[in-house]
């Protein structure tokens, strides 16, 4: 049977305005991709990255693809060992959760291969590699957070409602809904787009946000266009990250004028999106948005985009 597999995973928008650290969707583009062989000898190796102008560490121990195979085919005493190649389409520190489309596209393809040459040991259900993908986000920003690689392994809108225990919940999404993703050619880090949130809030701020968050998925659930985009608001990060972000303000603006329902930053940033009621108003404002950016001559890219349902998916067999 055939030992290499390809396959992709995509990128996503995490903390949706309101949700921070809890709520994320994946889109149909970009994403990263792999290619994965396996090998009669146990370990991992990365051959070769294509796309990272030579910023990711081919050490198995140090890149977001590598480490989370190494510890599935480790818990699961797997007698193989893989070689990948990773296809870097993604930039670094966009707000695109670019570690986490390496590590989904990793753990899918490697429990892919076993399934079909160890299937005892492979894991059955895709929510049982959550755990292994966050440890690749552990390793990216030193925070174990679930919001990118929950939606890009699982597909679709998840909710994160605990870290401890896990728990998961995918959210239906109503037809038409769709995203805009601009990402500015400026690059922020996650890492320290965390470290300068403010650790306490206020009781205010708190009970602004949760009115937000359940308002957010209320109007997912009922299909309520209005009630999504009143509950995109964010009262405790966006104040704080969007200093990070030349031109935030104007192009949030724009996207609004444009017909957005709702626009906030995607991720830790700089990436920005909004979601929009219909596809051709979802490409309006990613041109209105794309223009303010012009103005302030910060090049950028474009991805309009429904709610990916599918996460991962095998692209072609070698
Ligand atoms: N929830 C994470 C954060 C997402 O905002 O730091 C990082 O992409």
């Amino acid at each position: 049977m055939d030992k290499t597999i390809r396959v992709f995973a995509p990128a996503t928008v995490a903390n949706v305005a309101c949700g921070f650290d809890i709520m994320g969707f994946a889109i149909d583009n970009p994403g990263d991709e792999v290619v994965m062989q396996l090998c009669d000898k146990p370990g991992v190796v990365i051959k070769r990255i294509i796309g990272d102008e030579g910023k990711l560490p081919l050490d198995p121990d140090k890149n977001t693809v590598s480490i989370v195979v190494k510890q599935l085919l480790e818990q699961v005493q797997s007698d193989y060992g893989v070689e990948i190649t990773l296809y870097k389409n993604m930039p670094l520190g966009s707000g695109l959760g670019s570690s986490a489309a390496s590590a989904v596209a990793g753990l899918h393809a490697a429990n892919e291969l076993l399934l079909r040459h160890e299937p005892e040991k492979a894991i059955h259900k895709r929510e049982k590699l959550l755990p292994f993908a966050m440890e690749g986000e552990r390793l990216a920003c030193g925070s174990a957070h679930a919001d990118n690689v929950a939606p890009a392994l699982m597909g679709g809108f998840v909710l994160v409602r605990s870290y401890d225990p896990l728990d998961v919940i995918r959210i239906p999404t109503p037809e038409g809904l769709f995203a805009t993703v601009i990402h500015p050619h400026v690059e922020v880090q996650t890492r320290d787009a965390r470290s300068i949130l403010r650790k306490q809030i206020s009781l205010e701020d708190a009970t602004i946000q949760w009115g937000n968050t359940a308002g957010l998925i209320a109007g997912l659930w009922q299909g309520d266009f209005e009630l999504i985009g009143r509950s995109m608001q964010d009262v405790i990060i966006e104040p704080i990250r969007s200093l990070l972000i030349p031109g935030f303000d104007s192009v949030k603006i724009s996207a609004m004028n444009a017909g957005a329902l709702g626009c906030g930053i995607s991720g830790s940033g700089p990436s920005i999106f909004a979601l929009s009621k219909n596809q051709p108003t979802a490409e309006e404002v990613g041109r209105k948005m794309q223009n303010t950016f012009g103005a302030l001559n910060i090049d950028s890219d474009l991805y309009v985009s429904g709610i990916n349902q599918q996460g991962p998916r095998i692209i072609n067999e070698q």
